[in-house]
């Protein structure tokens, strides 16, 4: 199987350095090189890293041809541009949450992907954890009956600070597309759908994002979840699927690694299933597996699922009067 992959990393940050501690937990997988605006950040992470090349510029790692595939982890509004980079250089492209600020970027760069025929996957690495994948089978397999109504929230309480990404406009703030797009696919994915309709109201701060944000889906055959997000708040970060027939509960859905079944007229399972290294080394493993087969999406977590997810929070912003300078 042609699952060697040389990967590059652009932009060292916090969640680079978690992607690169996965690798070593992927067969197949070598950190080829790993892009700063900084050589000497460069320098220092691939140090720490093992990293084989250190570039003190995205644009020379994409430039490289013993790169393969480009983990893009820059802030929201920083993606867009390596990412189709990267696309035209033909390298495969994993890109950080959310994909884009919103619809109309997100479809630039998926019609590009397309036309190139060059693997590209949000990095939704909640959807390959093997919580998710039990959550999956317990679904399919009718274990609560017909799944109705979901429910998830992701709020969290971080210092506030205006200049940082959570809270500057200009770096996509606020807490929707940092960790509300979690609760938005893991909704999709209780619910084996995309969203029909959305409703949501949100607390502005004084940046002008959103701080606090709650918000109703509608789903196919009048089926419901109930979300919501936060940056100034600090939540238990759980998800629940009611069914006809009894609940999944499943605490930090997004990095969690227990669920519990409770069906009704039988006791509870809880399942407990941790991960191999960090967990980000699943979706890793994803990406690797389709360009083994060949593929340019990945089917468990397609192109027409964020592009339908930045719709969805287009939509949200639109309703609470959101809207980036750089929109
Ligand atoms: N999957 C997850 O669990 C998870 C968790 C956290 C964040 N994320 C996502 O990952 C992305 C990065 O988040 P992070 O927490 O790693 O952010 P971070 O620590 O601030 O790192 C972002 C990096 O992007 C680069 N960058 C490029 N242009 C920049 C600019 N104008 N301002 C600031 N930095 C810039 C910088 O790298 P250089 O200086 O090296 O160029 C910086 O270190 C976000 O889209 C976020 O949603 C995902």
């Amino acid at each position: 199987m042609a699952n060697e992959v040389r990967w590059g990393i652009v932009g060292c940050g916090g969640i680079a350095a978690k992607f690169a501690g996965c690798l070593p937990a992927v067969e197949g997988a070598t950190l080829a090189g790993v892009a700063s605006r900084q050589q000497a950040k460069a320098d220092e992470f691939a140090a720490k890293h093992s990293a084989e090349r250190a570039y003190g510029s995205y644009e020379a790692l994409l430039a490289a041809d013993d790169v393969d595939a480009v983990y893009v982890a820059t802030p929201h509004p920083m993606h867009d541009e390596p990412v189709r980079a990267a696309l035209r250089a033909g390298k495969a492209v994993l890109c950080e949450k959310p994909f884009s600020i919103n619809q109309e970027r997100v479809a630039e760069t998926v019609a590009l992907a397309r036309d190139l025929g060059v693997f590209c996957m949000e990095a939704m690495w909640t959807r390959f954890l093997p919580t998710s994948g039990q959550v999956r089978e317990w679904l399919a397999a009718g274990a609560i009956g017909e799944p109705i109504l979901a429910s998830a929230n992701f709020a969290f309480r971080a210092g506030f600070d205006p200049a940082s990404r959570l809270f500057d406009p200009d770096l996509g703030g606020g807490g929707l597309l940092d960790v509300g797009v979690y609760t938005i696919a893991y909704a999709n994915m209780l619910l084996s759908a995309l969203p029909e309709q959305v409703t949501g109201l949100a607390t502005l701060g004084e940046t002008g994002v959103d701080e606090v944000a709650g918000y109703v889906l509608s789903y196919p055959g009048g089926r419901l979840a109930t979300l919501s997000c936060a940056v100034r708040v600090s939540s238990p970060q759980s998800a629940r699927i009611d069914g006809t027939a009894g609940r999944i509960e499943i605490p930090n859905f997004w990095n969690g690694s227990r669920a519990t079944l409770s069906a009704e007229g039988q006791e509870p399972v809880t399942v407990e299933l941790p991960h191999d290294l960090n967990g980000f080394e699943y979706e890793v493993r994803e990406v690797h597996r389709c360009l083994a087969a060949g593929l340019t999406e990945s089917p468990a977590m397609p192109l027409d699922e964020t592009l339908a997810t930045a719709g969805v929070m287009d939509a949200l912003r639109q309703q609470w009067g959101l809207r980036y300078p750089m929109e």
